[in-house]
């Protein structure tokens, strides 16, 4: 039988058309940063018989699939690391690469196809690492850190503004029983949040769950250091485009942007910034595009997404 994928690309239509923009791009070198199943990837394949395609995915689960899918085409180069190591795998490829493609955040594989506690709908354990080298789990994290701890991660990654009262009521909770399940945190969240403050239409678990996924994976600093790696193997011409799913990924990669297109390269804040040189880049989308309605109306988890692309200079 036909395996059927879990995840629909998000945005199709608009990342193959900035892809479409690139001179070379019949016989380009792509490097598609989030595999994931392999959606994009394969996108790109079929509409461009000539390009070499490097993949980075961090799960070896979903890697494996991937794989899979990808067989059927020749110049595919997958790698089953974390794209925060860019630099390890193109050493000498500066100034080579046509494209980086960003898809971030985890896969509708991983909510509806593993039972690692990414979904707080289904009674999972809870789990939550992407790859194991992510030592803490989302149950250590739950069953282990202290109300502080917890507290800082529920604001830092997941803006919610109820996060003391969350934590203070998991470290009561788990003083009767270990939290092991996605069901039995879900229910601590509901519990803590006044009636009158939950969002309709949206779970109140979903910023702690984000939260917790972005702590345990290490995800934001792993985009920064990406795209800082990204700019120097990116070819004269070549795009960065990148598809965040929250304000956290957004913000980085909009500063970075930003950065870059006023000529800045460095790690310093804006103030000790001295980098002084020609603009990097130029930035293609003043505002991030978002989804059409008709991609809403059949893909309810693309409402979220935002797009940024830049063009190297
Ligand atoms: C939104 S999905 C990508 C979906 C893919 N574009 C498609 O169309 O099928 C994001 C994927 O990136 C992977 N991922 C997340 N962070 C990563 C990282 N730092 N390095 C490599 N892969 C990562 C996740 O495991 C997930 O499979």
């Amino acid at each position: 039988m036909e395996y059927q994928y879990y995840h629909t690309p998000v945005m199709q239509k608009e990342v193959l058309s900035f892809l479409a923009q690139i001179q070379d791009i019949e016989s380009a070198t792509i490097v598609d940063c989030t595999v994931g199943e392999g959606g994009h990837s394969e996108l790109i394949l079929k509409q461009w018989g000539g390009v070499t395609l490097y993949g980075f995915e961090r799960d070896k689960d979903i890697f494996v699939i991937a794989h899979k899918r990808l067989q059927p085409y020749e110049k595919v180069i997958l790698i089953n690391d974390n794209f925060r190591n860019l630099r390890i795998h193109f050493n000498n490829m500066q100034n080579s690469i046509s494209a980086f493609l960003y898809d971030f955040g985890v896969s509708s594989y991983h909510f509806d196809g593993t039972d690692r506690g990414f979904a707080f709908k289904s009674n999972q354990k809870l789990d939550m690492r992407l790859d194991s080298k992510s030592h803490v789990s989302a149950y250590d994290a739950v069953n282990s850190f202290t109300e502080k701890e917890l507290t800082e991660i529920f604001t830092k990654y997941g803006e919610e503004r109820w996060a003391r009262r969350i934590a203070k009521r998991i470290i009561y909770k788990r003083s009767e029983q270990p939290i092991e399940t996605t069901g039995q945190l879900a229910d601590i969240v509901v519990q803590a949040i006044p009636k009158q403050y939950r969002v309709k239409n949206i779970h109140p678990a979903t910023r702690v769950f984000q939260a917790l996924r972005i702590y345990v994976n290490d995800e934001l600093s792993a985009i920064g250091e990406s795209l800082k790696d990204a700019i120097t193997f990116l070819k004269p011409g070549g795009m960065i485009i990148a598809l965040s799913f929250h304000s956290l990924e957004d913000r980085i990669v909009k500063d970075r942007f930003r950065r870059w297109a006023k000529g800045c390269s460095c790690n310093n804040d804006g103030l000790q910034c001295q980098c002084n040189s020609d603009p990097l880049v130029t930035v293609l989308t003043k505002k991030p595009l978002q989804p059409e309605e008709s991609e809403l109306e059949i893909n309810q988890r693309s409402r979220s997404a935002k797009l940024r692309v830049c063009r190297k200079l």
